[in-house]
């Protein structure tokens, strides 16, 4: 499974890039405004690219198919390597088929089922976006859905990629990397928490004391010596 962070925040983004865990950001509306309401999108989204490549999602806005295939075309008219994201609705599957046919990337996003996993799919999706944590926060088994897609996919072959999305602690992503999820875009917080443990850091902690007294028992008979 590979990791990507869900983030608009580029010092976030430019660590984790730096650490070479991840291969490509996923970003929407609500984590762009999230940085700063008047942020230069074209601008952020360019800086991003700069930092990390791979691939990299932008949301359209629009909810109607005319509106969204115009603004896939203008997003790609100054980021031609752009993923286009999607929301799942009619409409937005029917901006996939056509994008599909012209062979332009795209990830659908806000599925919450396996049935519209299922009809992303069909439309010719690049990607599938399937949201764990805004289920559990209303009680659902996200785990259990991504365990139904997931069969549905070993079971019939399909080639859309499952991205895990709405990640919200270490678990998440435990589970879904058992599950056979393709790709999980997570917060920059938990990626940093899925790196720890305490027993690393008083491991560490502990090498570097026991180091420290070498050096200076060393030194200690290195002067005895003289
Ligand atoms: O990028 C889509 C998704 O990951 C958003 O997650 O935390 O807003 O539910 P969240």
């Amino acid at each position: 499974m590979e990791l990507y962070v869900d983030s608009a925040n580029i010092t976030e983004i430019t660590h984790a890039a730096s650490l070479g865990i991840i291969r490509g950001v996923t970003t929407n509306p609500s984590l762009l405004a999230k940085e700063d309401p008047t942020v230069d999108v074209k601008q952020r989204i360019l800086d991003i690219y700069k930092t990390v490549g791979g691939h990299l999602s932008v949301e359209v806005n629009s909810t109607d198919t005319d509106g969204m295939l115009r603004e896939a075309d203008d997003i790609l008219s100054w980021f031609p390597e752009a993923t286009i994201k999607i929301p799942m609705i009619p409409t937005g599957l029917a901006a996939v088929k056509e994008l599909s046919r012209r062979e332009i990337p795209t990830n659908v996003t806000l599925i919450f089922t396996p049935t519209q996993a299922l009809a992303a799919a069909a439309a010719g999706a690049t990607y599938v976006s399937v949201f764990l944590g805004r289920l559990d926060d209303m009680g659902q088994d996200s785990i259990q859905v991504m365990r139904d897609v997931t069969e549905i996919w070993d079971t019939n072959g399909l080639e859309s990629l499952i991205i895990a999305a709405s990640i919200r602690h270490p678990i998440h992503l435990l589970e879904c990397a058992k599950l056979g999820a393709d790709i999980a875009t997570t917060p920059y917080k938990v990626l940093m928490q899925s790196l720890k443990h305490p027993l690393t850091d008083s491991g560490l902690q502990a090498f570097l004391n026991d180091y420290e007294k070498m050096k200076a028992e060393k030194e200690k008979h290195a002067k005895g010596g003289q």
